[in-house]
């Protein structure tokens, strides 16, 4: 394993990420872990993140002094450069000159941190801070036009630093520059993979379980999926998986979920019909955040009522993952809609939490997922909102326009398959406007819903564009559910970006 110590800069999680890439486990952990603890890990190697701080400022975060002597290679980035020269007796000055975006940099001739590669190189710079001095024991080994020390070794010690980010794709050799830390100073074999990992996780399970019982909220989705299937292989019968059916799903999807999990699997799953329970809770209540609130409570209550019906618990699996993680520390983003997961827990619940996706990004929880056998239908799901077809249906939400949504999303889904575009649109699905209109149909006049049809283009949610869905398939979509969809005469697609628009239209 290789450690990267989190002193909370933007690129972060691409750190742990790119070394995953190269076959190497890796793991971020907070900037103040102990000597000690990493000791106990023994990572082979260990690397310092940027960050948005100056290290000279007072109460900047500085690692534990002792982990410069525990005799594991370090390669420190931007302000992790910084932080060795600083803690190590060098010096850090503001810049006169700051370099944002490209810069050149001049390497020395014999670093094994750029062994086999250039000697110029083009890297991506971002601060405004830099080395003046060496500590001693150093020398500098690459040099730009404004950072005559843009890196720096300690040959004898495995110490390198650079000031640049080699994890992000403009710095040309940066990957194969964090492959030369990897495998010429770490000396790792490069041999960690899916399969290690899950074989990994699964030993990492049994010992913190032992043969205690956990309980597993199962929504259908990627992330729950892969947690339910992994702590499955790892305890068995020990795991009791709870779905709970709040009658806010897509057509057939409560179905499909058993019978993956029970019929295929072969594991416990108790199906809770929650169905009337939030339906009646939604009666009359068209405030969008208001709808939200209440179906993240009353999911709560739920899952508290019916997991206590069903023993004793010492465990709760969930599928937290690093993004998650990340995106829960934005102390001040705005709230936009209050997104409620699966996993929101009762505050006076006394589970430990067994999270083994945590360190894990969208992509490679799908590769975990379809190692393990999970049908492609799972690994590959669209991103669903917790809130479900609440949220599609705008205003007050009634079993009629539940159904109207739910039949007009499945031929949607059905379309989109059949025309091969469902891996690349992100997510697609019908919306029921509040609205109905005049249509006439068999020569009479018709007063009926209108159905709107949202499809987007995105990588993670944060923005997206509408999908450019060729016009024919768009005329089957539309003439499709006009027909076979009772009570709607109009169709309507969404041609709005996020911003301004969101995707889902609640
Ligand atoms: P918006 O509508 O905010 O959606 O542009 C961005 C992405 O998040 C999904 N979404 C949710 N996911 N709980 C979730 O787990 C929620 O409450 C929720 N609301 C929106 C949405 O489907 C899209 O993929």
């Amino acid at each position: 394993i290789i450690v990267v110590l989190d002193f909370g800069g933007q690129y972060n999680q691409l750190i742990a990420r790119r070394i995953r890439d190269l076959g190497v486990y890796s793991e971020l952990l907070p900037f103040n872990t102990s000597a000690e603890r990493i000791r106990e890990i023994a990572p082979k190697g260990l690397v310092f993140s940027g960050g948005p701080e100056s290290v000279y400022a007072e109460n900047s975060p500085q690692v534990d002094p002792e982990i410069f002597e525990l005799g594991i290679p370090i390669l420190g980035i931007c302000y992790g450069m910084q932080l060795m020269a600083h803690q190590l007796g060098g010096k850090v000055e503001r810049a006169n000159k700051r370099e944002y975006g490209k810069s050149d940099v001049d390497f020395v001739a014999d670093c094994r941190l750029i062994q086999g590669l250039d000697r110029k190189q083009l890297v991506w710079m971002s601060h405004g801070d830099h080395v003046v001095e060496l500590p001693t024991g150093f020398e500098t080994i690459g040099s730009s036009e404004h950072a005559p020390i843009a890196s720096m070794s300690h040959p004898e010690k495995n110490f390198f630093a650079v000031q640049f980010h080699p994890e992000v794709r403009h710095s040309v050799y940066g990957n194969e520059m964090i492959r030369n830390f990897l495998y010429n100073v770490c000396e790792c074999a490069g041999n960690w993979s899916m399969e290690t990992f899950i074989d990994d996780t699964i030993r990492d399970i049994r010992n913190q379980v032992g043969d205690r019982k956990v309980l597993c909220a199962l929504s259908g989705g990627v992330d729950s999926s892969v947690v339910a299937i992994l702590l499955h292989k790892a305890i068995g019968d020990q795991l009791t998986c709870m779905f709970i059916d709040h009658g806010l799903l897509r057509k057939d999807e409560g179905e499909s979920v058993m019978e993956t999990f029970v019929g295929k699997f072969d594991m416990h799953v108790v199906k809770i019909d929650a169905r009337d329970r939030f339906l009646s809770k939604l009666a009359g209540v068209s405030d969008p955040e208001q709808k939200r609130k209440i179906i993240g409570n009353e999911f709560i209550y739920c899952f508290d009522e019916e997991s206590k019906k069903l023993g004793q618990f010492d465990f709760l699996a969930q599928g937290t993952l690093y993004t998650d993680i990340v995106e829960s520390g934005t102390a001040t983003a705005h709230t936009i809609k209050s997104h409620h997961n699966v996993g929101g827990l009762p505050e006076d619940m006394h589970f430990e939490l067994v999270e083994p996706l945590k360190a894990l990004f969208k992509d490679e929880v799908r590769k975990v997922g379809s190692e393990c056998g999970l049908p492609d239908a799972i690994v590959h799901r669209q991103p669903f909102p917790g809130p479900g077809l609440a949220i599609r249906v705008l205003g007050e939400v009634t079993e009629e326009k539940l159904t109207i949504v739910r039949e007009s999303d499945a031929i949607l889904r059905d379309e989109i398959a059949k025309a091969g575009l469902d891996r690349e649109i992100w997510q697609y699905f019908t919306a029921l406007p509040n609205m109905k209109s005049v249509g006439v149909m068999g020569d009479a006049r018709t007063y009926s819903y209108t159905v709107g049809i949202r499809a987007v283009t995105s990588i993670d949610g944060m923005t997206a564009d509408w999908a450019r869905i060729p016009w024919d398939i768009l005329e089957k979509i539309s003439v499709r559910i006009v027909n076979e969809v009772e009570n709607v005469n109009r169709i309507v697609y969404d041609v709005t970006s996020k911003p301004p628009a969101t995707i889902e239209w609640e």
